[in-house]
């Protein structure tokens, strides 16, 4: 750790000179240092310097194993912006194996363009209007500046705010809320109330913006299988109408892996709309890189058994990845982390998982639901027929429909393919198989 000193030039039981002194002239923190003290066992694997990052959306100290999605995305953009025909991406994949991370990653490459870029993480029952409003209104505010003729930033904004006033809440007087955009609302443009022509109205105008400056603006949305179905339709027809006129501008998703159908059950084309990309666990090489590069970077190795053990562990998936680090670092003794370490360090790695990961979730499900993903997790940890669910619980499978279509509202369990309903959490079925009924 920088602030101390070596241990061989350290006094025993002492905290170093330079730290005394500094505290001494410190009145408000002067009791901070010692206590902090013990805490640190170890000078290299400090727990301060804890590169590891679990969390929704956290950004990793090192984006492994997606060199491909980010290619393709770099296509994309330089398509999009020539007025190329390029279908956009949509990502999908199981919790935590890092689609916000990744939608989060492309927004900045598309900012780093110069794009105008616009982000909403979609909520069930809710209509994008108003998210999607707001957000092209960041994407605008970006290009603005950079625009010659304000008349035509003005006139957007006009056509923007008199989109987002036909929100279906301020329609029925029940909302109050009025969109922070600094101009008179326009007319007859983007505000007819039909989602499926303001959004193409809307979105053809914005593109237009970005032509002006030779770039493009691309609005992303997370949680994308929760649009509501009219919304995703009308995205859906939006896409397709600026993908014939050569509009830049781009909408690219991310969800749960039942997504595709999502778009295709609302509009036949959608799979030529998008390009699905499927973000996975990461492979050996990537998962070893995920932990080796942020180490590194600190003076922190593995021994090879460590990272044998490791991958066991985490299967490759980035959240459990990041957990298992973030733990192992704080409990190993020293560089280099060995298989020992790991092993110390895997009940209180589980018990957060258990908690944080699955455990915040199980919470969210009724009796009954819970009643199902038990009966789920005991057929098997592959996609599971509905029937034997069914089966198992002694019940018509039609009485078992509204338990089931809660949770997939709940985002807990999707509907892999016809007749079959999987976990969306990864090791879901192995955490409900250790719970108790
Ligand atoms: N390529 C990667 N390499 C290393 N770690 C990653 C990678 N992608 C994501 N992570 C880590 O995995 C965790 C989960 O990422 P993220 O929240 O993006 O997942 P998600 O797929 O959006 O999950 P959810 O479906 O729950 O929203 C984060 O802690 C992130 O730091
Ligand atoms: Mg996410």
């Amino acid at each position: 750790m920088a602030l101390l000193s070596p241990p061989a030039q350290r006094m025993p039981g002492r905290a170093p000179a330079t730290r005394r002194s500094a505290t001494r002239r410190s009145p408000f923190y002067g009791n901070l240092g010692r206590p902090l003290y013990p805490v640190i066992k170890s000078e290299s694997v400090d727990p301060v310097r804890n590169p590891y990052a679990p969390g929704a959306g956290q950004r990793p100290p090192e984006l492994a194993g997606r060199d491909r999605e980010l290619q393709q995305f770099e296509i994309v953009l330089e398509r999009v912006a020539r007025g190329r025909p390029e279908r956009s991406m949509v990502l999908t994949g199981l919790r935590g194996v890092g689609k916000t991370v990744l939608l989060n990653t492309f927004k900045s490459m598309a900012m780093q363009r110069l794009w105008g870029t616009g982000k909403i993480e979609a909520r069930p029952e809710q209509s994008i209007r108003r998210p999607v409003a707001a957000a092209l209104h960041m994407a605008i505010r970006e290009l603005a500046p950079r625009h010659r003729a304000p008349e035509r930033i003005e006139e957007f904004l006009g056509v923007l705010k008199a989109f987002a006033m036909r929100d279906p809440g301020a329609a029925k007087g029940t909302s109050h809320w009025s969109p922070a955009i600094d101009v008179p609302a326009g007319r007859g443009r983007a505000d007819s109330g039909d989602m499926e022509i303001d959004l193409t109205e809307l979105f053809v105008d914005a593109a237009s913006v970005a032509t002006d400056l030779g770039v493009g603006v691309a609005l992303f949305i997370d949680e994308m299988q929760d649009v509501q179905a009219s919304d995703i339709s009308a995205l859906c027809a939006a896409c397709h109408e600026l993908s014939q006129s050569g509009g830049p501008l781009i909408v690219v998703g991310a969800g749960l892996p039942h997504l595709p159908s999502v778009l295709s059950a609302s509009k036949s084309y959608s799979e030529r709309l998008f390009r699905y990309a499927r973000i996975d666990r990461l492979d050996r090489e990537a998962a070893d890189l995920a932990l080796i590069a942020p180490a590194e970077r600190e003076k922190v190795e593995f021994t090879p058994e460590a990272l044998d053990a490791l991958y066991e562990a985490a299967d490759g998936y980035p959240y459990f990845v990041q957990a298992y680090g973030k733990v192992v670092w704080d409990l190993a003794p020293g560089s280099p982390i060995t298989a020992d370490d790991i092993r110390v360090a895997s009940p209180e790695a589980e018990e957060e998982l258990a908690v944080g990961f699955f455990g915040s979730r199980y919470e969210r499900a009724t009796p009954a639901e819970r009643d199902y993903m038990h009966a789920m997790a005991s057929v098997g940890d592959e996609p599971v027929p509905t029937s034997d669910v069914a089966e198992l619980l002694g019940r018509k499978p039609s009485s078992l429909s509204p338990a089931r279509d809660s949770l997939i509202k709940k985002g807990l369990i999707f509907s892999a393919e016809r007749g079959f309903i999987a976990f969306t959490v990864p090791h879901f079925g192995k955490f409900l198989r250790a719970q108790p009924l």
